[in-house]
């Protein structure tokens, strides 16, 4: 695994692989890798000659107050972790380097109306952030195919929309969402929570699955059911900031008929912010 920090080095790196007629994929993380980031790795290398692997904390996703310079920086054992599985690359810029002219003055790549839904309305800009970096990293990568979790759903199709937007020739693939034994979504923020908190933590998932049941059961009235699902959470001592069922291809507001459907949550535990959520196809 070559360890590379610049755009040059990288670019240089890249460009031999591609005379060679090599095909890349990229994932872009924010390290402080778990086992979910390492299913991504390896789903990457399934589908192309080379992995390349970025650890950038993104300054730009984060909004005030939120918990960019407490984010968990384990670089060392993120690079031991990566070392038992397949990758080439392993980028990991400085923010000089991605933001050359300071992020006050960084050009911005914003997807309008998806970012400031959902998420979006609780941390204003963080999506602008998202797609503004990996824009970049896709720029100076210029990957075949690029992995994101499906944990980070909204972001998924944020990007996505990003790609077609910008007519990137780029295919997004998309890793299921690695869990604990108790149901709980990998997240690294997870290391903010002790064991309490962190059991605590599952009733979103099973709150999530209750919701799936309601809606295979046949029920249809959303809101409702958002709001029931929302208030589970919260007795559970949580603060939620949204339970919401969508149309899985584009975030819509579904309607009655609608049958692929995803359920996202987002809520609040001791400063930790966490979010999950749930593919549910319906009979048509
Ligand atoms: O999902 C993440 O870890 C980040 O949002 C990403 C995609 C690496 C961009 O900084």
């Amino acid at each position: 695994m070559k360890k590379i920090q610049t755009v040059k080095k990288l670019r240089s790196t890249l460009a031999a692989w591609r005379e060679a007629g090599d095909t890349v994929a990229l994932v872009p993380t924010m390290g402080n890798l778990h086992k979910g980031h390492l299913s991504l790795v390896s789903l990457a290398a399934e589908h192309a000659d080379h992995v390349v692997v970025s650890i950038f904390v993104n300054p730009t996703q984060f909004g005030p107050g939120e918990d960019f310079e407490r984010y968990p920086r384990t670089l060392e054992i993120d690079t031991r972790k990566l070392s038992r599985v397949r990758v080439d690359a392993l980028f990991t810029p400085t923010i000089d380097e991605i933001y050359p002219r300071g992020i006050d003055q960084a050009t911005i790549v914003t997807v309008p109306g998806l970012s400031d839904d959902l998420c979006g309305k609780f941390r204003p800009g963080h999506f602008s952030g998202v797609t503004s970096v990996v824009s970049r990293l896709f720029n100076i990568c210029l990957p075949d195919v690029a992995v994101f979790g499906q944990k980070d759903y909204q972001q998924l199709m944020v990007l996505q929309r990003m790609v077609e937007d910008l007519h990137l020739p780029i295919r997004l693939i998309r890793g299921s969402t690695e869990r604990e034994a108790d149901g709980l979504a990998m997240s690294s923020r997870n290391n903010f929570l002790d064991a309490g908190q962190r059991a605590t933590a599952t009733v979103i998932y099973r709150t999530l699955e209750k919701l799936a049941a309601d809606l295979r059961a046949g029920q249809r009235d959303y809101s409702v059911l958002e709001a029931a699902a929302a208030a589970n959470i919260q007795a559970a001592g949580l603060a939620p900031d949204y339970v919401a069922v969508r149309n899985a291809e584009n975030l819509a507001i579904p309607d009655a008929r609608s049958t692929r459907l995803v359920l996202l949550a987002a809520a609040r535990l001791a400063g930790v912010r966490l979010i999950d959520n749930v593919l549910l196809d319906l009979p048509a």
